[in-house]
Order: C-alpha cells, then structure tokens, then sequence
C-alpha cells in the first residue's frame, strides 16, 4: 500500500509527462501553465486511495486519476473567467495573462484531454466509468450555473446553496471516489457509502474553500475577498443575510456594486457586517458537522483497514487547511 504522499509524487510525475504539442502555442502552453502549477491533487490522490481501498497495483488507475485532474483544471480555467477572478494558486489567471478566448480554448482542449486519458480505463470497467464522468461533468456545469444565478438573487435559502456546492464542487470528489472505486472492483454497497463520504467531504470542502475566500491570507494562492466582490452567495452571505437587519441586509446586496468605494472598502464593509454576526464561527460549525458526516460514511466502508485508515488520516490532515 501507498501512503497519500507517495500517491501524490505518482500522479505529478503522470502529469508532468503528459506531452502536449508545441504548436499552437497558445493552445497548448495555458494547458501546461496549469497543470505545473501544481494544486492539492485531492481528487487525484481520492481516485488512487479509494482504488487502494480494493486493490493494490495503482498504475492502472493512474490514466483516470490524471483524468479527473485535468478535468478539474479545465473547470478553474472557466470558473476563472466567470468569477472575475485574477490569481490562482499565487499566479495570474490564464484568463488574465492571455486574455479570456485563450482561457476558454485551452479549457475546452483540456475536456478532450481528459476524456482520452479516461478512455484508457480497463476496456470491461470504461462503460461504466464514462457512465460516472459523464454524469458528474454534467452536474458541475449546473452547479456553476446555480452560482451564477445566484449572484443576481437578492436572498437564496442554505438549501439551495447546499445543493448548489453539491453540484460544482462535492460530485467531482464523489466521481473521482466512485471511479477509484469501480477501478478496484469494489460492491455497489461500497461504492454507495463511499460516494456519501465524498458527497459530506466535498461540502465541507467548498464551505472552507467559501471560508478562506473571506477569512485567508496570501498562502490561498488566490485573491482574498474575490466572492464578496462578485456578490457570490456564499456560505457566510447568506448567514449574514438571515441575520442581518433589514438596512444591512439592503448594505450586503449593494455595497460590491457601490462605484464610490475601492475594492478593498467594498470587502471590509462587508465583513464587518460578517463579523457581526459571527459568520465564520457559523461557517466553521457546518463545516464541523459536514466533516462528521464524512468520516461516518467512511466508517461503515468494508475494505482494507490500513488502506481505510490512510484515506481517514489524509482527510483529517485537510481539516482547517488555510490553501
Ligand atoms: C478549487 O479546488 C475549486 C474548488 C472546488 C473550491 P482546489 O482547492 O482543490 O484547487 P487546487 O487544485 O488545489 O488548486
Ligand atoms: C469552484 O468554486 C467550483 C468549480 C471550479 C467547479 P469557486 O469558484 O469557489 O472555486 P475557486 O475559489 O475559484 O477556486
Ligand atoms: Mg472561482
Ligand atoms: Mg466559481
Ligand atoms: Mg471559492
């Protein structure tokens, strides 16, 4: 068995020798610009440790574990355009260093990309493994267009935006850990509690990454304050908007949108008003009771107990993770 770290240098070296052509430049260098500059590898390392759980040689899993990988960074290179946002993993955005047609462009290469690295599952198990990549690339375009949505909603309920995160950030983790799963030759029983525990993890994933976005400093790698720039209903908007007073409340819609005020005014009035109400005392409890739930459902999984006490430690070590 390999422990998370081994996993990790496994599939950056996979990554890393993925040959893309020179030429178009501008086709093809964004697609590399992103995938060197590295990231967390989470869903990766999911798709090798949930195979582990089931089985042991991971070279067979490495094509759709770098799959999943590309197919995430496809989604940053979009999200970016779509969130304004100009930094990413303490760089500039592809968006932002060669204009958006490029971002949108490389993104679409980096989908077939990821679909001939998938293609070469194991010719028995790629029905069923297309079945799951498809259905969950479909689920996080509506969850990005739920996001969307939402900017221009005055007021959305916590139960929206639970299935909203569900859907652009929890069913990637979910199909990375279904296809590890499918991969090993887990049970339907299996492959059920362990799809539970990627849907919990996954929201307390997004809550966090919703926490650092108001709550971090320059090791996120990305621009602080970026959401409530874009009026994104967060996690922490939408506490703040419950229990704010009904001027507040006006304030919280409005000021992102207020051409007298500097970004960074925009962002401390904002948060003020967070801090008022203890948002991120709040945000940090879902995402206590999200997390909780997760390592439940990993509890009840029947595999390889070291190889199950690896995946527990290596969530447990993304626990209050500040990147
Ligand atoms: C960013 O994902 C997008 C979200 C779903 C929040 P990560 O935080 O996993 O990004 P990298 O790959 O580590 O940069
Ligand atoms: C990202 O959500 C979800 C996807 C990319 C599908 P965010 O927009 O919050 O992710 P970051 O904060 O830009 O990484
Ligand atoms: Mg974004
Ligand atoms: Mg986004
Ligand atoms: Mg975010």
């Amino acid at each position: 068995m390999m422990d998370s770290q081994q996993l990790l240098c496994k599939i950056n070296d996979y990554l890393a020798a993925l040959d893309y052509p020179a030429e178009p430049r501008l086709l093809y260098r964004p697609v590399e610009y992103a995938l060197e500059a590295g990231g967390k590898r989470l869903r990766p390392v999911f798709v090798l440790m949930s195979y582990g759980l089931f089985a042991e040689d991971y070279e067979r899993a490495l094509p759709c574990a770098a799959a999943i990988e590309v197919f995430h960074n496809f989604t940053l290179l979009h999200d970016d355009i779509m969130d304004n946002a100009p930094l990413r993993r303490g760089r500039p955005t592809v968006w932002n260093r060669w204009g958006e047609n490029v971002a949108i462009l490389s993104g679409d290469a980096m989908i077939i990309s990821s679909y001939s690295l998938l293609a070469q599952a194991p010719a028995a198990l790629l029905p069923r493994v297309m079945e799951c990549f498809n259905r969950v690339a479909m689920q996080v375009c509506e969850g990005q267009q739920y996001d969307m949505d939402f900017e221009s909603r005055q007021t959305v309920e916590e139960s929206e935006y639970i299935n909203m995160i569900a859907l652009k950030t929890s069913v990637l983790f979910e199909g990375a850990i279904e296809i590890g799963a499918i991969l090993g030759g887990a049970d339907r029983r299996n492959i059920n509690r362990l799809r539970e525990f990627a849907l919990e993890f996954g929201l307390a994933f997004q809550l966090q990454d919703d926490l650092l976005d108001s709550y971090g400093d320059s090791r996120l790698g990305k621009s602080v304050g970026g959401d409530i720039l874009e009026g994104k209903k967060t996690y922490l908007m939408i506490s703040a908007l419950n229990a704010a007073t009904p001027e507040e409340r006006t304030l919280l819609g409005s000021l992102h949108r207020d051409e007298s005020l500097s970004a960074d005014e925009k962002i401390a009035r904002t948060l003020e008003i967070f801090n008022r109400y203890e948002v991120k005392r709040k945000t940090e409890e879902e995402i206590n009771r999200r997390f909780a739930k997760a390592l439940a459902a990993l509890a009840e999984v029947d595999a390889d107990p070291e190889a199950l006490a690896g995946l527990k430690a290596f969530v447990e070590g993304l626990m209050g993770r500040d990147k």
